[in-house]
């Protein structure tokens, strides 16, 4: 038995791989390097479901279909008065997700690839007393998701951050949400089902909750002189460094480094946040640093969320949607998880070790 199944080999995939020594991430033949800031988010997705359904999805088909479907799902928005809306973002998006009916085709497919990017900004926007934006049919997918957000016309600058954001966390191995996702979908319980327990098993801080923190550990270090003694004090109290460590990387998460070239490019196009660029450097040198003295035999390297948290942020997405923003990139990948398991697969249901009381037998 392992604890947290270490290393255990759950299921054969097409989808991609994670190399933790390496630090290589192979997305359906192709390294990451090959794909963020080159391919958008609707040309990653005709890659990673070119074998889910009976229809083959170029990435034009793609564009124009998961366009209908924000439409589709933007008139499933609640009034702004909606109890619902007052869940936190992340699980007032989950809750609305569940409105849909369940199914295994492409149509039930499309929806919840659209479902985050919809529900996200206009949650957002309705919490804080603001109209929701529709969508417009004219863009991108990740254009059309900060234009919903900020009710603006979008840069190309922004929505290539953002495209290179979705494809970077659109599908990593077997971690717990796509792992969770498969599991339903192994008992053939329909798509639905499969990304709403991917997506609560995201949440949590230790899986895709972890941004948020990270920049609530920024505002409290504050300065990059304070980064050494905050972070020194946060490790003597026992706590974990929101933004470090990884099950299966012992080397820098090359996730990190695809979202940290986005935010340089970002910068490079405007006053994107040049100063809590720079704490954040200081504030990841000092980690690092600290980490490996403390930790000698267990190598803690930058994970994908640190640098997620500056470029959300930048891009304008407030801390508590973090999670969901996340979901709009993973949920491809619970996609294609889902329906390579009902394709291939069978029903999971591992053993256990049962280590309770055995009743007493009568005499
Ligand atoms: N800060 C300080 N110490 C850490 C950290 C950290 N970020 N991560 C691991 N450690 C320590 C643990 O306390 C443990 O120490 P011990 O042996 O003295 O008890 C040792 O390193 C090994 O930790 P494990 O819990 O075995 O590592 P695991 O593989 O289970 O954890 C995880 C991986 C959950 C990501 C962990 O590194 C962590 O909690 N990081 C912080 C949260 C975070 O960044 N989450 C996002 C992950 S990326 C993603 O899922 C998309």
């Amino acid at each position: 038995m392992k604890n947290g199944l270490d290393d255990v080999v759950a299921t054969e995939t097409m989808l991609s791989d994670v190399d933790g020594l390496g630090g290589i991430l192979i997305i359906r033949g192709h390294s990451l390097d090959e794909l963020a800031g080159i391919v958008t988010y609707e040309e990653l997705l005709a890659l990673l479901l070119a074998d889910a359904f009976e229809d083959k999805l170029d990435a034009g088909t793609l564009r124009r279909e998961i366009s209908l479907a924000r439409q589709d799902v933007f008139r499933a928005l609640p009034d702004a008065g909606a109890p619902l809306l007052r869940l936190p973002v992340t699980d007032a998006v989950r809750a609305l997700t569940a409105q849909f009916e369940d199914g295994d085709d492409l149509a039930t497919a499309l929806r919840l690839i659209a479902a985050p990017a919809v529900f996200t900004p206009a949650v957002i926007r309705l919490k804080q007393g603001k109209a929701a934006v529709a969508p417009d049919p004219a863009l991108g997918h990740a254009a059309d998701i900060l234009h919903m957000l900020h009710d603006r016309s979008i840069s190309a600058g922004e929505a290539a951050a953002l495209d290179t954001y979705l494809v970077t966390v659109s599908d990593h191995g077997m971690n717990a949400s796509t792992f969770a996702a498969r599991v339903v979908a192994s008992t053939h319980a329909g798509l639905v089902s499969s990304v709403l327990a991917a997506f609560g098993a995201l949440k949590g801080p230790l899986h895709g909750g972890a941004p948020g923190p990270v920049l609530d550990m920024l505002d409290a270090i504050g300065t990059p002189e304070n980064a050494e003694s905050w972070l020194e004090k946060a490790l003597d109290n026992g706590e974990r460094l929101m933004g470090f460590g990884h099950r299966i990387y012992r080397v820098r998460d090359p996730r990190a480094d695809a979202l940290m070239q986005a935010l340089r490019r970002l910068a490079g196009s405007g006053d994107h946040g040049a100063g809590r660029f720079k704490l954040a450097e200081s504030v990841e040198a000092a980690a690092l640093r600290i980490l490996a003295r403390r930790k000698p035999d267990r190598p803690l390297k930058t994970n994908v969320e640190f640098y997620t948290a500056l470029l959300l942020e930048t891009l304008g997405f407030p801390r508590e949607s973090f999670t969901s923003v996340f979901a709009m990139g993973r949920v491809g990948g619970w996609i294609a998880h889902a329906r390579e398991q009902t394709q291939h697969g069978r029903l999971i249901r591992p053993q256990s070790r049962y280590t309770g009381p055995r009743p007493i037998k009568a005499a």
